[in-house]
């Protein structure tokens, strides 16, 4: 088998970047480990920038997300026992945001994929990569266009595979490029060569609780809540479907909560000190699991014909709710950069990819620390820290500048403008 781009993972920055190479009239072979359920009904992210929405409604898989998706002004961010709404389009440039489901936006390219796409770019189910070889031969590493920092450009001559498992055969796909987009436990960024391959990370002393329930969100804006008892953060995903995140211990089993210990342990934190009666709508949980929190980045995101992108190549702690919109910014640039390439043979757009995109990660890493420290208690935690992170958040709570940068950081940055 053959195709110009194969892309490992078919999560949403995988099945975008095969959407918006067809729209460049590049074609590619999509590899996905998991089936077609499974991949349609892993919960995850909610939350979509301005960017996000653009790039999906462009590439025509917006059309759900216009109809069912919630648009938010802004965010209420509730510690010491009140409430503070930050409003976006006065402090952020006239943006907003889009509450619509990973899941649903899954749903919405699988089908459109496979209503337009699996003649000349196949999807595959079900098929498992367990190696990339010839990203960057070691003719091409020795070549004199090898670059200073011992990286090697996307242009040097290279015949990447990829072998993988599929219905039970062993079986190649020879490309012209690969593209990893199989999140943080694929195997794609360990193909990058260890001499050049660097990999910085922070694991978090907490992990979230999140629920889905069969209830009416409480208001119509997410609350992030700081309070004594830990973190809690309201969100949703329709007017009569809630999501919930409670902070808890590592290591948590889910069965500890029961459905009642979840509800009364999500009104204390979110406890107001006015209005004492203020309190969650209840409902059936219907999904409930525990997920760590961790920043990683690989650097780069690129060597010769190998390019990382979301997860593979970073991951956030979630509550900056950035994990998402970084996936689709990474193949959003990327596809434009072999869409040039396609057109002109150009490869600087391919070549900028890695450094360009990586300080847009760091960014994002750095905000979703700084979110993840603010509204977190730590285990070892003083009644120090607990009055600096209250001072930083009455800060944001009463200066327009503070809040301005808390806003165009949550609402997102354009794509292409600097840092
Ligand atoms: P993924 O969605 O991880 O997709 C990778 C795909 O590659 C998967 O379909 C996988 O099956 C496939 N794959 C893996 N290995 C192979 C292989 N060897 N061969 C073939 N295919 C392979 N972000 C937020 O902003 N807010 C949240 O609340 C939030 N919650 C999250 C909860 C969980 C449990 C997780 C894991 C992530 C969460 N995130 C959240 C982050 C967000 O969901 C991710 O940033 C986003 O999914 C990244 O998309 P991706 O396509 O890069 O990776
Ligand atoms: C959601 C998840 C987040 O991590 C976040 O910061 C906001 C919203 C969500 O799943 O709706």
């Amino acid at each position: 088998h053959e195709t110009t781009v194969g892309i490992i993972g078919g999560g949403p920055a995988g099945l975008l970047l095969a959407r918006l190479l067809h729209q460049a009239g590049i074609d590619s072979v999509v590899l996905e480990s998991r089936d077609r359920v499974y991949a349609e009904q892993r919960q995850r992210a909610g939350m979509l920038e301005q960017t996000t929405v653009d790039v999906l409604r462009q590439c025509g898989a917006g059309e759900r997300m216009d109809r069912e998706g919630l648009v938010h002004d802004g965010i209420e961010l509730r510690f010491a026992g009140r409430a503070h709404h930050i409003d976006f389009p006065t402090l952020a440039d006239g943006r907003r945001v889009t509450i619509y489901a990973q899941t649903e936006i899954v749903k919405d390219l699988i089908s459109l994929h496979l209503a337009h796409l699996s003649g000349t770019s196949p999807l595959l189910f079900g098929a498992e990569v367990h190696a990339v070889n010839g990203i960057g031969t070691s003719t091409a590493a020795d070549a004199p266009d090898r670059q200073e920092d011992g990286a090697v450009p996307p242009g040097s001559p290279a015949q990447p595979t990829v072998h993988y498992t599929h219905e039970g055969q062993e079986r190649v796909l020879h490309c012209q490029f690969v593209v990893g987009c199989d999140g943080f436990h694929g195997v794609s960024r360990g193909a990058l060569p260890a001499s050049v391959a660097r990999t910085y990370e922070r694991e978090y002393p907490h992990s979230w609780l999140g629920v889905l329930a069969e209830a009416p969100p409480a208001c119509d804006e997410l609350i992030y809540a700081h309070s004594p008892r830990g973190f809690a953060l309201h969100s949703m995903r329709s007017p009569t479907v809630s999501r919930l995140y409670l902070q808890v211990p590592n290591g948590t089993d889910p069965e500890e909560w029961s459905d009642d210990r979840i509800w009364d342990e999500l009104d204390a934190r979110f406890a107001l000190e006015s209005s004492r009666g203020w309190r969650l709508n209840r409902g059936p949980i219907t999904s409930k699991a525990v997920l760590p929190m961790r920043s990683s980045v690989t650097e780069p995101m690129q060597y010769g014909r190998l390019f990382l992108a979301g997860d593979a190549a970073h991951i956030v702690p979630p509550t900056g709710a950035k994990g998402l919109n970084l996936a689709v910014a990474d193949v959003a640039v990327l596809a434009d950069a072999f869409a040039r390439h396609h057109a002109t043979g150009d490869t600087e757009a391919l070549e900028n990819y890695s450094a360009g995109r990586l300080r847009r990660v760091w960014r994002a890493e750095h905000f979703s620390y700084f979110m993840t420290t603010t509204l977190h208690t730590a285990p070892d935690q003083s009644p120090f820290d607990t009055r600096l992170q209250l001072a930083q958040l009455e800060r944001i709570a009463s200066s327009s500048t503070a809040a301005a940068e808390l806003a165009e950081n949550y609402a997102g940055l354009a794509l292409l403008d600097g840092p």
